[in-house]
């Protein structure tokens, strides 16, 4: 059996798997077993009101999970699926309400990860899934973290390597217009806004979840952020046991950036002195991810 096998055959008997993406792991269950997304929510230990993102194999099956396919969704999901944009779109009638954490919206995704896409052909349906951590964790980006982090809890691993892009995706509600960016990921509001050739509206719509907005993604040690690097410097000659973390490459800073938090809270750093980066491309999402690491608990 390979291991696509092992994962289907544990997703078809309403178990966990964890799903390598190209944004990060997933934890995922089949998003039509009640059961089985319920068991995401008790294994991660997340408040049932966040609503779970659902990954399909094609654009073409979002009109299975939406009761109308925006125009915007249908245009950036041509666009850029297989990758990592999520699209909110109206719910359709079957989907449960444990997947949308009781809301009038549904996020879909088709991720950019060949084995999750062959597991996703190959599963008759759509996959419940949220990033693969315990509640207040930051997310997973190899299989060793989704099993230091869930250990048994956790039916099946499917390792596919480490996560290229190690940011979640982008979150794009495309059910008010003009659409609104919720969530900064690799897929830049730049980005959407010329493949829809509209500006967006300002991302303060209903559609913010419960958790988008909370600075949950917090390590253990102590995140203080840098506006450069002399200031990285100052906050470190006050207090040298800190780390510093900073990268002049925006692309490998954001795909090892929580593995370096995992490791310095796995080593016991007590605090991390984080370089922001510039506020261009994806260094939006970086420092998005950055600042919720770093907000006050
Ligand atoms: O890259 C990703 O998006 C990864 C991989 C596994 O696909 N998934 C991920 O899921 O980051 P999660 O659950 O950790 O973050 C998804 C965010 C949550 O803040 C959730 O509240 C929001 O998306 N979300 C999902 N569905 C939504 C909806 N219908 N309305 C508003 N927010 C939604
Ligand atoms: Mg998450």
């Amino acid at each position: 059996m390979s291991d696509v096998d092992q994962a289907l055959a544990v997703l078809r008997a309403g178990g966990l798997v964890a799903i390598p993406t190209e944004t990060v792991y997933g934890l995922a269950a089949d998003a039509s077993n009640a059961d089985a997304v319920h068991r995401i929510f008790a294994v991660k230990g997340r408040p049932v009101d966040h609503p779970v993102i659902v990954h399909i194999a094609d654009p073409a099956e979002m009109g299975a999970w939406a009761s109308s396919v925006p125009r915007s969704a249908a245009l950036l999901g041509d666009a850029c699926w297989p990758g990592p944009l999520t699209l909110l779109v109206p719910r359709g009638p079957n989907v449960l309400d444990a997947v949308t954490g009781g809301r009038s919206t549904v996020g879909l995704r088709v991720p950019a990860h060949p084995l999750t896409l062959e597991l996703l052909h190959r599963f008759d349906g759509g996959l419940a899934a949220p990033s693969a951590n315990r509640f207040g964790r930051v997310s997973p980006t190899t299989a060793d973290h989704v099993r230091a982090d869930l250990g048994d809890d956790v039916d099946f691993v499917l390792d596919g390597g480490p996560s290229p892009i190690g940011v979640e995706s982008t979150i794009v509600d495309c059910t008010v217009d003009p659409p609104q960016v919720l969530r900064p990921g690799a897929i830049t509001a730049d980005e959407v806004a010329a493949l829809l050739r509209t500006p967006l509206g300002a991302a303060d719509g209903p559609s913010r979840a419960p958790g988008m907005l909370a600075s949950h993604y917090a390590p253990r040690c102590r995140v203080l952020l840098a506006d450069g690097e002399a200031e990285a410097l100052s906050l470190y000659e006050v207090d040298p046991t800190a780390e510093i973390i900073a990268d002049d490459d925006l692309v490998h800073y954001a795909r090892t950036l929580f593995a370096r938090l995992r490791d310095a809270d796995d080593r016991g750093v007590p605090t991390v002195i984080a370089v922001l980066p510039p506020a261009t491309g994806l260094g939006h999402a970086i420092r998005d991810r950055l600042t919720k690491a770093a907000s006050p608990r």
